[in-house]
């Protein structure tokens, strides 16, 4: 049965995004460490970001930071201007794993969101289709989280999100724990939701390939304390493949990316 795709139903909403001198620090044993020192970037409505850097750099932190997941130590988070204080389904967070309701089926993990808001049972049915079909959900409506595959549970995870119609949805490394085709599948796929409903997404990864084949820009960060090193414009053109990550330009990028990321990498194993 084809699903009618009722696209009226679905809001574009754009965040503009702004972190402002955002430092944060954790107490460990005692003692006051400063995981993020004075970070500040602003994301235009529509941009798909990428947060890239090694391990234990505070990529999540930031992340968190802007889901209102954890307050700053100092500084401000503003989405659409409005101050960030508390989580919100507004900002969508896809995680790594492990994410979804064991005990509810894919239609209604996707659906609970929408139940929380108390959207109308008909309309929520008729948006919840809408995203399975998007996804290749379908025929996994009645399915558990157990019955699904990683990159089918990332799937659900990805429009459990979108059918909230956030302004900013923020994954944290959400296809690290896939095999590398299904990653590709995933990344691809993200790409296609993305150039249609041109949501703002900041993405955390610290695979360099990954950053490049998705983002109009990297923020590359450093460690001890994390920072943003570096903003890098990733010029290539879109619809991107397969083959756009072989072109000249895009392994000159690499290059630099690896550059960048190397000298972080090795100062964060002296620290270790
Ligand atoms: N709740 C917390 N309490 C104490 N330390 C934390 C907490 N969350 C993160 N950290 C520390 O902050 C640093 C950055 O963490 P994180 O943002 O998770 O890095 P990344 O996502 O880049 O790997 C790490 O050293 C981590 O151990
Ligand atoms: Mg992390």
């Amino acid at each position: 049965m084809a699903v009618v795709v009722e696209k009226n139903l679905v809001q574009r909403v754009r965040g503009f995004v702004e972190v402002e001198n955002l430092s944060v620090s954790f107490k460990r044993k005692g003692h006051c460490v400063q995981v993020l020192d004075s970070v500040n970037f602003k994301i235009t409505p529509g941009e798909f970001v990428c947060l890239l850097g090694p391990s234990g750099c505070g990529k999540s932190t930031i992340l968190n930071a802007i889901a209102g997941f954890i307050q700053p130590t100092s500084g401000f988070v503003f989405v659409n201007k409005r101050h960030v204080d508390a989580p919100s389904a507004d900002r969508g967070f896809v995680f790594q794993q492990y994410s979804l309701l064991p005990w509810k089926t894919t239609f209604e993990n996707v659906e609970f969101g929408l139940k929380i808001k108390g959207t109308p049972k008909a309309e929520r049915t008729e948006l919840v289709d809408y995203y399975l079909n998007l996804v290749g959900l379908s025929k996994h409506r009645h399915s558990y989280p157990h019955q699904l595959s990683g990159g089918m549970q990332q799937r659900a995870s990805i429009i459990r999100a979108l059918v909230n119609s956030p302004s900013v949805l923020l994954m944290d490394e959400p296809f690290a724990a896939l095999d590398a085709q299904t990653r590709h599948m995933m990344q691809e796929l993200l790409l296609s939701i993305w150039s249609d409903l041109k949501t703002t997404v900041i993405f955390v990864t610290h695979d360099i390939e990954e950053a490049l084949f998705l983002s109009d820009r990297i923020f590359v960060m450093g460690v001890n304390p994390g920072r943003i090193k570096q903003q890098i414009d990733v010029t290539l053109a879109r619809p991107r493949h397969v083959d756009s990550m072989l072109s000249l330009d895009s392994i000159a990028l690499n290059r630099q990316v690896f550059e960048l990321i190397r000298e972080e990498t090795l100062k964060s194993m002296e620290a270790d």
